[in-house]
C-alpha cells in the first residue's frame, strides 16, 4: 500500500502536508544542491519587504540547546526582485509556492499585497506579523489583536487568493490574535513564529548576537508549538499550519494529531537540507506499517486522557 499523503488546508490542495518554513531555504534555490524542492507540499519563501533590506548586524545566528537563535532582520532583495527575477525561476517548480510579506507599517503590507496579487505562480500569501528582529512593525503587529485585524483586513482587500496569517507565540493567549486574524479575513493560520530569546556571553557581558535578542527555533520549542497549535486548532475557526521544531515524520504526525492540517519544517533544514525528503519517506513508511491509507485521517485525533 502506498499511503495517500494529500491534505486540504482550507482552499489549498497539497500533495503532502510538509512545507518549508519561511526564511529557512531562501527562495527554494538553496535546497537545490541537496534535494528537489518540488518534493514539498509547498515551499514558503523568505519574507519580502517593499524595498531591499540588508538585515541586522552580525552575528545573526547562535546555536542554543536543541535550537538556535537568529537575528536576521528581514534581509531580502525586495518585492521587485521577487517579481522580476525570482518568481519566473520558481515557476519551474513542481510544487506550489507561497509568498511571505513583512513590513513596518500597514501601508507597506497593503502595497505588497497589491503588487503580488496579479502575479501568477503564487498559491497563497503568508503575512508575517511576527518577526521578532526589527525595530518597527513585525511582532508588534502580531501582539495587538487590533493591529492583527487591521493588517489582515487591509491585505485581504487587495489579495484575492488564499491568505495565511503567521502568528507570534509571544503573547499571553495565542487564541486572541488567532480569532482577530480569522475575523479579518485570513483563510488559514500558521503558527508559531519564533520565541523571543537571548544568549549572553557573561565574560564580555554581551549578546552572542548582533542585537540583544533573537528568535528561538528548533526542537527546543516543539512542545510549546504543539500546545499553541492544539489551542488554536481547538477553536475550529480556520485550518492551522503547525510550525515549531518539526524535524522528523513523527514530529509531523504529532502536529497533525493536535489538529494541524499541514506542518512547516525550518531549522531542521539547516542541519540536514534533505530533512524534508527524509521525513516524507519516513511518513510513507510509518503509515504503510501502521496500515493507515490516508494521512488526512490522522488530523485532530488527539484525545484527552479521560476519553
Ligand atoms: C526573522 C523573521 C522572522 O519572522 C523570524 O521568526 C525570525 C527571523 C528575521 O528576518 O529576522
Amino acid at each position: 500500500m502506498i499511503p495517500d499523503l494529500r491534505v486540504d488546508v482550507g482552499p489549498l490542495r497539497l500533495a503532502n502536508p510538509l512545507l518549508t518554513a519561511s526564511g529557512t531555504c531562501g527562495y527554494g534555490e538553496e535546497l537545490l544542491p541537496f534535494t528537489d524542492p518540488g518534493l514539498f507540499g509547498a515551499i514558503v519563501v523568505k519574507s519580502v519587504t517593499l524595498e531591499p533590506r540588508l538585515g541586522n548586524p552580525t552575528p545573526r545566528t547562535v546555536e542554543t540547546p536543541c535550537g538556535m537563535l537568529n537575528s536576521i532582520g528581514l534581509q531580502n532583495p525586495g518585492v521587485r526582485a521577487l517579481i522580476e527575477e525570482i518568481l519566473p525561476r520558481l515557476r519551474g517548480l513542481t510544487c506550489p509556492v507561497i509568498a511571505n510579506i513583512a513590513g513596518e507599517r500597514l501601508d507597506e503590507y497593503v502595497e505588497l499585497g497589491r503588487r503580488l496579487d496579479p502575479e501568477p505562480g503564487i498559491a497563497a500569501l503568508e503575512i508575517n506579523i511576527s518577526c521578532p528582529n526589527v525595530e518597527e512593525g513585525g511582532i508588534t503587529f502580531g501582539q495587538d489583536p487590533r493591529a492583527v485585524a487591521s493588517v489582515v483586513g487591509a491585505v485581504r482587500a487587495v489579495w484575492r487568493r488564499p491568505l495565511i496569517a503567521k502568528l507570534t507565540p509571544n503573547v499571553t493567549d495565542i487564541r486572541v490574535p488567532a480569532r482577530a486574524a480569522v475575523e479579518a479575513g485570513a483563510d488559514i493560520l500558521s503558527l508559531v513564529n519564533t520565541y523571543v530569546g537571548m544568549s549572553v556571553d557573561w565574560r564580555s557581558a554581551r549578546s552572542r548576537l548582533g542585537r540583544p535578542t533573537g528568535g528561538l527555533s528548533g526542537p527546543a520549542i516543539k512542545p510549546l508549538a504543539l500546545h499553541a497549535v492544539w489551542r488554536v486548532a481547538g477553536l475550529g475557526i480556520a485550518p492551522v499550519i503547525g510550525i515549531g521544531g518539526a524535524t522528523t515524520a513523527a514530529d509531523v504526525l504529532e502536529f497533525l494529531s493536535v489538529g494541524a492540517s499541514a506542518v512547516q519544517i525550518g531549522t531542521a533544514l539547516f542541519r540536514a537540507p534533505d530533512a524534508g525528503a527524509r521525513a516524507l519517506d519516513e511518513l510513507r513508511q510509518l503509515l504503510a506499517c501502521a496500515g493507515i491509507p490516508r494521512i488526512s485521517d490522522l488530523i485532530g485525533r488527539f484525545a484527552l486522557p479521560s476519553q
